[in-house]
């Protein structure tokens, strides 16, 4: 199996179908300073299917579409088919931000996909409006809805939490989970891209966010069913479902990293927080075979040594500055 220079394999692969987003979240959409990926250089749900492919037969087990928004991709239930159908594949999921799972959610789920995840980070329209600052709530309440009336399941909601932007809503957003037989998940707010301005003092931690449920809700720790992913999970004591956090900021979770991300225009990257990728597009349509493309992926994941989180931390610890160009987080999917 493929192995990392810290002796990681890769598990999941988070494949980035487009980099058009109908929103511009604050904490991710560097808004007019981006430059759009050419349409000719998007690739085709073949080439995705191919590489896919190759990637399973390399190890991965687990892959996720994420964009940009990846329901803004026509005809996106194709490529879930044909990625469902891959022998040795063990989960395959969505991250959206719900916008389009009315129109989309049946397509979906006829094409074999079983679960979501979907960002919601305010259940106060304006508030909503502010931070995706094009996005409609209603839209993605309803999207919501949807795909829950379709049985996809579970359906997990992500809530990145800005200090002094939605902290306050933390509670709502767990209260409107537990509601809905929704999972949640908190994200402490990261410093991706380069242009959403952050600062330590933004994040909003973990152990705040615990804080804040467990003023209302008791939790107890879950058990870890993947100990590779990002998010630790609680239960609610009394039983009405579990929520996670993301702490990538407060508890760096490298060590156990096993995602490998492949953006629309066929870059293959170690980390969140790369500066470039391994272009598999030249290659691919080069005319490569297989086995030159699995040479490819070898090598790139060989030498990986990323660890950008647990370097951040210790920066953070040391006053010092992370600074670094890195790519886009609209380009990588998150
Ligand atoms: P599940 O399989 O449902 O647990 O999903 P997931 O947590 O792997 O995927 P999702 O797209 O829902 O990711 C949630 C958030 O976790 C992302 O938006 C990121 O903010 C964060 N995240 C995911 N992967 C990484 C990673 O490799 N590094 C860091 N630093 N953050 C990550
Ligand atoms: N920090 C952490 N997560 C973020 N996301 C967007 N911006 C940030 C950030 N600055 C999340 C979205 C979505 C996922 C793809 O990334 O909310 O759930
Ligand atoms: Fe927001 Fe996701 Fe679009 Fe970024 S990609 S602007 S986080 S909806
Ligand atoms: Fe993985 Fe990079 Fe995130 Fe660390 S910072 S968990 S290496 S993607």
């Amino acid at each position: 199996m493929l192995r990392d220079i810290y002796n990681r394999p890769a598990r999941d692969l988070r494949i980035s179908v487009t980099d058009r987003c109908n929103f511009r979240c604050t904490s991710c959409m560097p808004l007019d300073k981006y430059v759009w990926i050419e349409r000719q250089e998007i690739l085709a749900y073949e080439e995705i299917a191919r590489l896919a492919r190759l990637f399973v037969s390399l190890g991965v087990e687990k892959i996720r579409l994420t964009g940009g928004e990846p329901l803004l991709r026509r005809g996106l239930e194709r490529l879930v088919a044909q990625l469902a159908a891959l022998a040795g594949l063990k989960d395959l999921c969505l991250t959206t931000n719900g916008a389009l799972l009315t129109e989309k959610a049946a397509a979906l789920r006829a094409a074999g996909l079983r679960r979501i995840n979907v960002s919601l980070e305010s259940l106060d329209p304006e508030k909503f409006r502010r931070i995706t600052q094009r996005g409609e709530l209603k839209r993605v309440l309803e999207g919501l809805s949807a795909a829950k009336n379709e049985g996809l399941a579970p359906i997990k909601l992500n809530a990145v939490i800005e200090r002094g932007v939605n902290d306050d809503e933390i509670l709502d957003l767990v209260e409107f989970a537990r509601g809905n037989g929704f999972a949640i998940r908190f994200i402490e707010y990261m410093d991706v891209g380069n242009v959403n301005d952050w600062r330590p003092d933004k994040v909003f931690s973990k152990r705040e966010i615990l804080a804040r449920i467990q003023s209302r809700y008791p939790l107890r720790e879950a058990p870890r069913e993947d100990p590779t992913a990002p998010a630790v999970d609680y239960e609610f004591a009394d039983g009405g479902g579990e929520v996670g956090v993301i702490a990538s900021v407060t508890e760096p979770f490298c060590s156990a990293c096993t995602r490998v991300r492949l953006t629309a225009e066929g870059k293959l990257v170690t980390c969140l927080f790369a500066e470039t990728g391994h272009d598999l597009k030249a290659l691919l349509r080069g005319g490569a075979g297989d086995e030159e493309l699995k040479q490819a992926i070898t090598a790139a994941w060989s030498g990986r040594n990323d660890r950008y989180s647990e370097q951040r931390f210790t920066q953070i610890q040391s006053g010092s500055e992370c600074q670094r160009k890195k790519i886009e987080m609209i380009t990588l999917g998150g």
